[in-house]
C-alpha cells in the first residue's frame, strides 16, 4: 500500500511534479538553480541536470525570482512574460526556513494554449459577424430600392403621434422579417416609445409541439396547473414594457382565443392561475403565409394594424441583387482584415457572378448571402499559407460556387433543389445537344424532365 512517507523515496515528488502542467524553478538566496521540473527544463530548452547549479538569469533573464530575493516577498503576478516566442505568466514566493530567508520557488504557466484558444473565439466572433443582421435602417441593402415603402412604414409602427402598433411581417424565409422586427425595437427606443432596457422577446410558434406546454410558456403557470409544474412567468409577461416578437405565427393554432384575449384586455392570466396580470406589450406577428387566412379574423384585426410585406429576392431588381453581392464581400473582406491584419482582395470571374446573381434561392436573402460566403471561403487562401504577407488576392470561378454543375456532392448549399445534373441529366444534355438544341432550349427541355437547371448552367457544363 503507497504510503506518504513513500513520496519522499525514490524521488517520487519530483516525478510527480515533473507530470505537473507548471514549471518550477527552486533558487537559493543567491539565485542559483537547486531545482526545476521538467516542463521548466523544457520550456528553456535545456536539461535540467546542466541548468541545476547555475545561475536563474542565465535561462530566465528576467526572472521574478530575482525581486522576489530582492524584497523576499511574493510577487503573484498577473503579467505576460516572454521568452523568445514563448509566454507565461507567473507566481513566485519567498523560501523561509524558519525564520531565516533561504531562498526562493517560481511556478509559472504556459499560455500559448490559452492565447490559441483566445484567437480561436475571435475567429468565431468575427466569423459570426458574417452572418449578423444589419442593425441601421441605412446600412439595409434596398432601403432607397424594394424596402423603400417597407421601411417607412415599419418605423410607423411604432414612431406615430398616436403611439405604437401591433404589426404583421409577411414575407418568405431568409428575406428579413426578423431583421426588420429588431430594427423597429431598436427605433422604438430610439424614440422613447419603450425603454432603452425593454426586452425584445422571439417566439417562434412553430417550435412548439405540444399546446399545452406552449400556453404554459407564453403564459406562464402558477404551481400545480398540471403535475409538477411551477410558477413561471410567461414569454409574455417576460414582454412586459417592450416587444413580443411572434414569428411564425401562422402556428399559434388553439392558444390564438388567450392570445386574443391578452391583447384586447392589456391582461393575462397564467395557466392554472385566477390573477390577472397587466401587461404592456407592442406585438410583432411574422409569417411566411399570409395570416388572413390562417388566424381568427378578430386577431388578425387587432395585430395587422400595419402589414409590413417583404419581397422575395425573386421580386428584386438586379442592381439590388448586385449590392447585396457587394454587400456580403464587403462583409468578408472586412472579417478576414480585421482577423489577420491584412488588406483582402475578393474577385469574383465575370461567369461566377453572373452566375451567383441569376441563381435561384428559395431560402432567399440569407441562402444568397450563404452562397457568396461560401464560394470566397472555397477559393480562399488556408490560414497557414498566408504567412506574413500583407496583401493577398482571390480569385472566384465557377467550380468554387457551391451549385457547380456535375457535382453532387458539393451542390452544398441549394441541395434541396433539383438542379444538379446527375448522369441522368448529362445524357440528356448531350442527346439534346446533339440534337442541335441550344442551351435555353435544352434547359426547358430538361424542366419537363423534372429538372431545376437554368440555361447558363447548362451552357457552362457544355463548355466543359
Ligand atoms: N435587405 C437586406 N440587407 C442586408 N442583409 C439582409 C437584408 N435582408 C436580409 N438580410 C440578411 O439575411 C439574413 C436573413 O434575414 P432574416 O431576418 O433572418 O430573415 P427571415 O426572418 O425573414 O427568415 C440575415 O442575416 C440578414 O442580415
Ligand atoms: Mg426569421
Amino acid at each position: 500500500m503507497l504510503k506518504y512517507e513513500d513520496l519522499y523515496s525514490d524521488k517520487l515528488f519530483e516525478r510527480i511534479i515533473d507530470r505537473s502542467n507548471d514549471g518550477i524553478n527552486v533558487v537559493d538566496e543567491k539565485g542559483i538553480l537547486i531545482y526545476l521540473n521538467q516542463i521548466s527544463a523544457d520550456y528553456s530548452n535545456n536539461m535540467a541536470e546542466d541548468m541545476v547549479g547555475k545561475h536563474i538569469s542565465e535561462f530566465y533573464p528576467d526572472a521574478v525570482l530575482l525581486k522576489v530575493l530582492e524584497n523576499k516577498h511574493a510577487f503573484l503576478d498577473k503579467k505576460i512574460h516572454y521568452v523568445g516566442t514563448k509566454k507565461y505568466v507567473v507566481s513566485s514566493y519567498p523560501i523561509y526556513v524558519g525564520n531565516e530567508f533561504k531562498g526562493a520557488f517560481s511556478v509559472f504557466k504556459d499560455i500559448q494554449e490559452m492565447d490559441d484558444l483566445n484567437r480561436k473565439v475571435k475567429y468565431l466572433e468575427l466569423h459570426l459577424s458574417l452572418n449578423r443582421p444589419e442593425d441601421k435602417f441605412s446600412s439595409v441593402i434596398g432601403n432607397s430600392g424594394s424596402l423603400k415603402d417597407v421601411l417607412v412604414k415599419a418605423k410607423r409602427t411604432v414612431g406615430s403621434l398616436a403611439g405604437p402598433r401591433h404589426s404583421i411581417i409577411i414575407g418568405e424565409s431568409g428575406t428579413g422579417k426578423t431583421m426588420i422586427a429588431n430594427l423597429i425595437f431598436k427605433y422604438a427606443k430610439e424614440v422613447g416609445v419603450i425603454d432603452n432596457d425593454a426586452p425584445f422577446i422571439e417566439i417562434n410558434c412553430g417550435q412548439f409541439t405540444n399546446t399545452d406546454i406552449a400556453a404554459m410558456e407564453i403564459f406562464g403557470s402558477e404551481e400545480g396547473a398540471y403535475t409538477g409544474s411551477k410558477q413561471k412567468k410567461g414569454l409574455f409577461e417576460q414582454a412586459n414594457g417592450g416587444i413580443l416578437f411572434l414569428d411564425e405565427a401562422h402556428a399559434l393554432d388553439n392558444y390564438q382565443t388567450m392570445l386574443l384575449k391578452a391583447v384586447e384586455s392589456g391582461r393575462i392570466r397564467r395557466i392554472g392561475g385566477s390573477r390577472e396580470i397587466p401587461v404592456d406589450v407592442i406585438i410583432i406577428a411574422a409569417s411566411t403565409k399570409n395570416l388572413k387566412d390562417e388566424m381568427l379574423p378578430e386577431l388578425y384585426q387587432r395585430l395587422a394594424q400595419y402589414e409590413l410585406y417583404i419581397p422575395s429576392l425573386k421580386e428584386r431588381s438586379i442592381e439590388e441583387r448586385k449590392n447585396l453581392f457587394n454587400h456580403f464581400i464587403e462583409k468578408y473582406i472586412n472579417v478576414v482584415e480585421e482577423l489577420h491584419g491584412l488588406r483582402y482582395n475578393v474577385v469574383f470571374t465575370k461567369d461566377a457572378e453572373a452566375a451567383i446573381l441569376n441563381a435561384n434561392y428559395p431560402r432567399n436573402i440569407r441562402q444568397f448571402r450563404d452562397v457568396v460566403n461560401f464560394s470566397i471561403d472555397a477559393a480562399a487562401p488556408l490560414i497557414s499559407d498566408i504567412g506574413d504577407e500583407k496583401e493577398i488576392n482571390t480569385v472566384i470561378d465557377m467550380e468554387h460556387l457551391p451549385f457547380e454543375i456535375g457535382e453532387e456532392t458539393s451542390s452544398i448549399v441549394i441541395s434541396k433543389r433539383k438542379d444538379i445534373i446527375d448522369g441522368h441529366a448529362k445524357d440528356l444534355i448531350k442527346g439534346y445537344r446533339d440534337a442541335g438544341y441550344g442551351p435555353r432550349k435544352i434547359s426547358k427541355m430538361l424542366s419537363e424532365e423534372g429538372y431545376d437547371i437554368e440555361y447558363y448552367k447548362v451552357a457552362y457544363y457544355l463548355k466543359k
